[in-house]
C-alpha cells in the first residue's frame, strides 16, 4: 500500500470531525491526494451497522455483541474503503478506528482487553494506522458540545460523565503504550492552534 493511513481518537465533542475537513485540505495544498471517513461507518454497509450502534438505549447490546458489530463495520470498511484507496495513493484520514473500540467496549464498558485483542487480530490481522492523533478535552466540555449538536446518534453519550472520564484515560492510556505510532493533541485551543498542532504532528511523521 502506498496512501498514508491516519486516524483522529477521543471522546465526544473534541472537534475532530471539523480538523479532519481542515487536515484535508491543507494536504490537498501540497497535492496529497486525501478520503476523508469515519467510524462505526464509511462504506455503505457500515453506516448500517453504524445506525445499531450509535442510536437507541445505552443497554441496547451487551459489550461482546456490540464489539462484533463494531468489528463487522471495520472489516467492510477496510475491504471497501479504505485498502482500495491506500492501494490509489490516497491517503485516509479516519474519524475513529480501532483504539476507539479498546477505548469504549473495553475500558468503558469492561470487555477484556485480549479479548479485543483477538478480535481485532483475527480481522485485521496486522493493519494498523500510520499515525493516530488522540484528542484530548475535559470531558464536561466535550460531553456538553456534543449535546449540543442534539443528534439521534447519541447513544454513548447517555453513558454519563463517569463513562467519559474512563474514556479519556483509557485513550491516554493508549497513547502511552504506544508512542511511535500516537501523538495527544491537546483539543481546548482555538480551531486554528488545534489545525496547527495536528498538521507539526502529521509534518513530523511524514517529512513533509
Ligand atoms: P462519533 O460520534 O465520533 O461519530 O462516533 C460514534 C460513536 O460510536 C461514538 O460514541 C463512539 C462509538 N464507537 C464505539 O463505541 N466503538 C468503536 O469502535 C467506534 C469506532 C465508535
Amino acid at each position: 500500500m502506498t496512501g498514508r493511513f491516519i486516524t483522529l481518537e477521543g471522546g465526544e465533542g473534541t472537534g475532530k470531525s471539523t480538523q479532519i475537513r481542515r487536515l484535508a485540505a491543507t494536504l490537498g495544498e501540497k497535492g496529497i491526494a486525501t478520503l476523508c471517513t469515519r467510524e462505526p461507518g464509511g462504506s455503505p454497509g457500515a453506516e448500517e451497522i453504524r445506525k445499531l450502534l450509535v442510536e437507541g438505549e445505552p443497554g441496547r447490546w451487551d459489550a461482546v455483541t456490540e464489539t462484533l458489530l463494531v468489528y463487522a463495520a471495520r472489516a467492510d470498511h477496510v475491504a471497501r474503503t479504505i485498502g482500495p484507496a491506500l492501494l490509489t495513493d490516497t491517503w485516509v484520514i479516519s474519524d475513529r478506528f480501532n483504539d476507539s473500540t479498546f477505548a469504549y467496549q473495553g475500558v468503558g464498558r469492561g470487555l477484556a482487553r485480549e479479548t479485543i485483542r483477538r478480535i481485532d487480530s483475527a480481522v485485521l490481522d496486522d493493519f494498523a494506522p500510520d499515525l493516530t492523533l488522540i484528542f484530548d478535552l475535559d470531558v464536561k466540555i466535550s460531553l456538553d458540545r456534543a449535546m449540543a449538536r442534539g443528534a439521534a446518534e447519541n447513544r454513548f453519550e447517555k453513558f454519563g460523565l463517569e463513562f467519559h472520564e474512563r474514556l479519556r484515560q483509557a485513550f491516554l492510556d493508549i497513547a502511552k503504550r504506544s508512542p511511535e505510532r500516537c501523538r495527544v493533541i491537546d483539543a481546548s485551543g482555538s480551531e486554528e492552534q488545534v489545525a496547527e498542532a495536528i498538521f507539526a504532528a502529521v509534518s513530523r511523521r511524514f517529512d513533509l
